[in-house]
């Protein structure tokens, strides 16, 4: 029977190793030999990696990729990407080249607010607290000038702060509503240090308020954090070109094409089903470059879904259409992304990956992180509208497939050769192998 441990995170990584491999791995050396296999060699790496969380016990490796080709209003760009999944950097290539010949990538930044709130509950007389927040909101601001020195010389700050009644939703629910410019850092360590203070303050003026009487005085905070829905924080891409340039292949007409492209993207629009898998193949590349770039891939995706509710139904992301002859294709989405600070100054990876970019700003990185996510979504809908996704799919999964089950690299060339011309399937794969075996 398995007992629970206390003082784990005490433990030396090695002990901890040991506690694992006793507990729940048989003490299986082949178990140990691939925790410790993953290690870097160089300690510093190793320390690093190991700190950047807690009861380290190795490293998980994704592949680190790049997508050349991105002509992103008029500059050529090669972006990298982090991730597991067989194509997506194909694919985003693939796009990247069709584009590039079209034009390229047209995407701006419209707005980089961010937002967070003190959510409190207040039982009382409501134009006493509106009162209250008018006198009061000079020192809320005040309060917070240490903590925003820095951030204030680099052109960022608290933007406003304002009371908002949600009574109607919570029995006595206000909230102060704040929002703030952080300029190239993604913020959340500033945005909940800001808000955290604001909580302090609040509580220590209601308490000296006059008018307040003993119950409007137990208002009480209920919790301080930013918003990862960031609707104010957008970035807009669009392709385009003439109908007539739009499909590269003989077996449809370029306006059947786009009336097919056309009505995957309705579909999309219209259908929940088909809207989370059409966005999931837009994060497929968003996901990639956040990720690459040591973003926090958590706080985007759950941005970006809410996002795609907006209008009471989850939706597609991406939109379409055709007029004189002009297909455009076009995303917005909210995107609250950082250059500086946290991961980008630490991981080893995501600093090439930086550079790869040519340093670019947030700004900048929320146009490439979009333009990876429409060229991500250009790409699978024009698979799916014409020969689907499985033929180019599977090819690349095949590598996968070999891996999986051991394949020496002589059988690896004579499959890859095999399967130029056969349907890759897990069984067919199987079944070639055993023949090349026997
Ligand atoms: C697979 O990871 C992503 C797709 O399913 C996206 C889509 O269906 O649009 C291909």
């Amino acid at each position: 029977m398995i007992t629970p441990i206390t003082g784990f995170s005490k433990l030396k990584k090695e002990e901890k190793i040991d506690w694992l491999l006793k507990t729940y791995l048989k003490d299986s050396p082949a178990s140990e030999n691939i925790l410790k296999q993953y290690w870097n060699k160089n300690d510093t790496v190793q320390q690093l990696h190991e700190e950047f969380t807690e009861n380290t016990l190795s490293n998980f490796y994704l592949p680190f990729g790049i997508a050349p080709n991105f002509l992103i209003n008029g500059k050529l760009m090669a972006i990298p990407m982090a991730t597991e999944e067989s194509s997506v950097i194909a694919a985003a290539s693939k796009a990247a080249k069709f584009w590039q010949n079209r034009g390229g990538f047209k995407v701006n930044v419209l707005n980089t607010t961010k937002n967070g709130q003190v959510h409190f509950i207040y039982i009382g007389d409501h134009d006493k607290l509106n009162d209250f927040f008018k006198i009061t909101k000079p020192a809320l601001l005040n309060s917070v000038s240490e903590i925003t020195k820095n951030m204030r010389k680099r052109g960022g700050g608290v933007l406003d702060i304002e009371l908002v009644d949600k009574t109607d939703l919570v029995d006595g629910y206000f909230q102060l509503h704040c929002t703030f410019e952080t300029k190239d850092s993604m913020g959340a360590n500033f945005i909940n240090s800001c808000l955290e203070k604001f909580a302090d303050t609040l509580k220590v003026e209601v308490n000296n308020y006059q008018e307040f009487n003993e119950e409007e005085k137990q208002l009480e905070v209920i919790m301080s954090i930013l918003s990862n829905y960031v609707p104010e924080c957008m970035v807009k891409v669009e392709v385009a070109c003439p109908v007539s340039e739009l499909y590269d292949d003989n077996h449809i007409s370029h306006e059947a094409f786009a009336e097919k492209f056309l009505t995957a993207i309705k579909i999309a629009e219209v259908e929940p089903y088909r809207a989370v898998t059409h966005n999931k193949g837009i994060m497929n590349g968003i996901d990639a470059v956040v990720l690459a770039t040591g973003n926090d891939f958590r706080a985007v995706e759950a941005g970006i879904h809410a996002y795609a509710c907006k209008d009471g139904s989850y939706s597609s992301l991406t939109h379409a259409s055709v007029e004189n002859g002009v297909f455009k294709f076009w995303m917005e989405i909210p995107l609250a992304l950082g250059t500086v600070g946290g991961l980008t100054n630490l991981h080893p990876l995501v600093k090439v990956a930086l550079e790869i970019l040519q340093k670019p700003s947030a700004r900048e990185l929320m146009e490439i992180v979009a333009v990876a996510g429409l060229a991500q979504n250009f790409a699978a809908v024009k698979s799916l509208v014409t020969n689907g996704i499985q033929q180019g799919h599977m090819k690349m999964h095949l590598m996968n497939i070999l891996n999986s089950q051991n394949a020496s690299p002589d059988e690896k060339e004579e499959l890859l050769h095999y399967f130029k011309k056969h349907t890759v399937t897990h069984s067919s794969v199987a079944e070639q192998l055993e023949r090349i075996r026997n």
